[in-house]
């Protein structure tokens, strides 16, 4: 049987992480994965997540199943993070996922199983994993564009192009700090989009992995929270994986919003059906650490505040990369990094340009130019721009 496999493709992002582990120059600088590093360079377990986990194992509950819809404080717990204490209770249900990319697999099955083939719109570029995973469920992609020619928001395209999407049409947004492009709108556009939604009926599938390392945690969920105000049925996926930490330990859930709580309780139920027939039951240690951090002020108060230092040294990574491109006289380039947010950024270089970075420099990125701006110490940023700004003058 295995025998007629055709060769299958492999992971680009994987590959080249692979590629790094085998590269022996000692100035190497992985910058290819999501991963947030500390100054150290190591990705740390935060201070309340690793004090939830020892008021965890000294109570040393139970490891009996949990229901269907995973662990209910959590699932309570996310719906009032991301939607807000006044939020649109009764209108939303959550079912815990295994992380962010369990919750985009089960929605999308949620949209097959309501409208089979359905389309739905995904930002040009887009996370690398949104065209596989909708895909894989069955649904058509369709694509809009995201940055304009000089590297910002393209406001009047991304209206332009999701004028075309049909009421019967979903449209998958990035709620902040876009992935690959570090390029968000402004409030003015999430008003814009919001009003588009509402008018011509396609439903907004908003996925989240990034809030909190962006403008900050409130500001981040505000284009989720304005959606859901002016649209009647929103899905969301939500990863724990970056603002908590918790990568490996695949913790996340997936949202729904209707106009019905009729309509609300049939989707938790499709989209338990789905986590049935995939895995059965999600994960429970990450979603009862992330539950004991936000239940209890304290931990809530320590998550918030190392959430926020993070977001600074991100910041300021990026500031002092722009600070040190413009000071080589690649000013241009420099402003278009610095209007960027969250984890990513997006050289201003080509394909060809980034296999010089990695050829020349050991500073390995994506071909399309993404680097993880969290990824990488202070001290090592003047390595950096000294690569861009050599790459760049080879032009
Ligand atoms: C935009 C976006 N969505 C979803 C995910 C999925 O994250 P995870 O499955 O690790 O929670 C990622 C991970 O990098 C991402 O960048």
């Amino acid at each position: 049987m295995l025998e007629l496999l055709p060769p299958p493709p492999t992971d680009p992002l994987w590959d080249l992480t692979y590629e790094f582990g085998s590269d022996e120059r000692a100035e190497r600088l992985n910058l290819v994965l999501g991963v947030y590093r500390d100054h150290t360079g190591r990705t740390p377990v935060m201070a309340a997540v690793r004090e939830a986990e020892i008021r965890l194992a000294e109570r040393s509950e139970s490891k009996e199943y949990r229901g269907l819809s995973g662990n209910a404080a959590f699932n309570r717990a996310l719906l009032t993070l991301v939607l807000g204490d006044g939020g649109p209770s009764g209108r939303a249900a959550a079912v815990q996922t295994v992380a962010g990319s369990g919750a985009l697999r089960l929605l999308a099955d949620l949209i097959c199983r309501t409208r089979p083939g359905a389309t739905v719109w995904i930002s040009d570029p887009a996370y690398v994993n949104h065209r596989p995973i909708l895909e894989a469920a069955g649904l058509r992609v369709r694509t809009y564009g995201w940055r304009d020619a000089e590297g910002g928001f393209d406001a009047a395209g991304v209206l332009r192009d999701l004028a075309r999407a049909r009421r019967d049409d979903v449209v998958l947004l990035q709620g902040c700090c876009h992935n690959p492009t570090g390029v968000d709108p402004e409030p003015e556009d999430w008003e814009a989009l919001a009003a588009l939604a509402a008018r011509d009926g396609w439903v907004p599938f908003v996925d989240l992995a990034y809030h909190g390392l962006g403008d900050g945690l409130e500001a981040d969920l505000r284009a989720t929270r304005l959606l859901a105000e002016r649209v009647p049925e929103m899905l969301v996926a939500v990863s724990c994986s970056k603002n908590f930490g918790l990568y490996s330990d695949r913790t996340g859930c997936a949202i729904v919003l209707g106009d019905s709580e009729r309509a609300v309780r049939h989707a938790e139920t499709a989209l338990q059906n789905a986590a049935r027939t995939l895995y059965s039951m999600p994960p429970e240690h990450g979603a009862a650490v992330v539950t004991a951090v936000l239940e209890d002020a304290g931990l809530r108060a320590a998550w918030r505040a190392e959430l926020d230092l993070m977001r600074g040294r991100i910041e300021a990574n990026r500031s002092a990369l722009a600070a040190q491109l413009a000071q080589r006289g690649w000013e241009a380039q420099a402003a278009s990094l610095a209007r960027q947010r969250g984890m990513f950024s997006m050289l201003p270089l080509t394909a060809e340009e980034m296999l010089r970075l990695r050829r020349q420099y050991a500073i390995y990125g994506t071909t399309a130019g993404r680097i993880n701006i969290a990824g990488i110490g202070a001290d090592r940023i003047g390595c950096l721009a000294r690569g861009v700004a050599g790459v760049l003058a080879g032009r």
